[in-house]
């Protein structure tokens, strides 16, 4: 029977390889990718916004982030960035090796040139997305910025599909050898209400419907060839600086240790926690699949927690390039001609208000591919990739 155990022994272990980690926590995603997908938000848009408001008579005086100091700190321009400099998405291909993500909108309208299908990936991210769709928000008189959202993204991601390879087995190697990011997507679909005060507990009913609206995406994704899928879950966002300004309260007990509403981050860790669950069930659906869970929460929090820890001084309660500024309200703003940012980003976690610095999507991104951040464990270190 030895004969027999060797072979059982053997096919359990490549089971868990396949598996990539839903067995075990502690095993790894080995692969060496080679471009990446995304679809999300703000957080992670590198240009849609730009490409996509191009036509629009006066997009710069409405969409802040077309102007300085919106991208002063690295790309020392405006790129549709919300941010002073780079996302997490721009570390996370740093990392790999790979050029940043190119914004698909810029692709279709052929002001990106230099594109090469099957070798480089896109990023539909754009600002205000959200997972669900805007009839959604419409109907309950919600504003909702626009209407990229994810399924809008996912049509475009399968529109291109043709241009990438017309072989189903072409296909496959190109898919298979990639990393879809999907998300952060979903909180905008909590903000966009929170921002119009709607309670905690009416957004919580919201939770499942994006959650299904997300994991109908990832089931879309993999039906395609889609192998290794990271999903990010969202920030606490008791820690947010508009969040901390606009539901400022005497009551000390709202806060935590950190200075952070506890009712907010208590419900972006019960969204999570759905989230995950959901992934959980998927892996299962899945098994040779690598679904990660990218745990922006903790990550983004420990820098909240001890920020001088990570190089930071200035305190939470302070934005570098605030949108608005509750204390003295005017028309200007972070991206208005003639405001000006704090002279050092790198010393704050909150870049605008909404969206953080690109010092705080650094530390955040290397929590999640050096830190204890991902599960199963990114890695995109690449030196594994000859024993796969
Ligand atoms: C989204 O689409 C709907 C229906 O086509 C339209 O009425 C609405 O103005 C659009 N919203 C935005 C923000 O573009
Ligand atoms: C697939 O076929 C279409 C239509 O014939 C063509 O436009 C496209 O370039 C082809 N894609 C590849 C990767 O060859
Ligand atoms: C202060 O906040 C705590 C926690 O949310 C709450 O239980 C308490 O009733 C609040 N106190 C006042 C005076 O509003």
């Amino acid at each position: 029977m030895a004969w027999f155990m060797r072979v059982w022994i053997f096919l359990l272990l490549l089971l868990e390889e396949a598996a990539g980690g839903s067995i075990s926590s502690s095993s790894s995603s080995r692969r060496c990718y080679k471009r990446v997908y995304s679809f999300g938000d703000s957080l992670a848009d590198t240009g849609n916004t730009l490409y996509g408001s191009s036509t629009l008579p006066q997009a710069s005086e409405i969409i802040p982030s077309l102007n300085l100091p919106y991208g002063e700190t690295y790309f020392h321009h405006p790129t549709g960035r919300w941010s002073d400099g780079r996302l997490i998405i721009d570390f996370i291909a740093e990392q790999m090796g790979i050029p940043l993500v190119k914004p698909y909108l810029g692709i279709k309208s052929g002001k990106i040139k230099d594109w090469n299908p099957t070798m480089e990936g896109v990023n539909f991210a754009v600002g205000g997305a959200t997972a669900l769709d805007s009839s959604f928000f419409i109907d309950k008189g919600i504003f909702a910025s626009n209407n990229y959202t994810l399924s809008v993204q996912l049509d475009w991601f399968m529109n291109l599909l043709p241009s990438l390879s017309n072989s189903s087995s072409g296909l496959k190697e190109i898919l298979g050898s990639s990393l879809f990011l999907v998300g952060e997507i979903g909180g905008n679909d909590f903000n966009h209400p929170l921002k119009e005060h709607k309670s905690i507990k009416e957004i919580r009913k919201y939770v499942p419907l994006v959650i299904n609206e997300i994991s109908s995406a990832i089931n879309k994704l993999i039906e395609v060839g889609a192998q290794t899928l990271v999903v990010p879950g969202n920030f606490p966002i008791g820690c947010n600086f508009k969040y901390l300004t606009m539901f400022q309260t005497s009551n000390k007990s709202e806060y935590d240790e950190a200075g952070c509403l506890k009712s907010l981050n208590k419900f972006a860790q019960y969204y999570n926690d759905m989230l995950y669950a959901e992934l959980n069930r998927l892996r299962l659906l899945h098994p040779t699949t690598t679904i990660i869970y990218a745990d922006y929460y903790n990550s983004a929090l420990r820098l909240y927690r001890s920020p001088t820890q990570f190089g930071i001084t200035e305190p939470i309660s302070s934005a570098c390039c605030p949108l608005t500024d509750v204390n003295n309200p005017t028309d200007l703003h972070c991206g208005s001609p003639g405001v000006i940012a704090c002279v050092d980003p790198s010393q704050y976690i909150p870049w605008d208000g909404w969206h953080l610095t690109e010092a705080a999507y650094k530390l955040i991104a290397q929590g999640l591919f050096n830190g204890p951040f991902t599960n199963p464990k990114l890695d995109l270190s690449c030196v594994h990739n000859s024993e796969i």
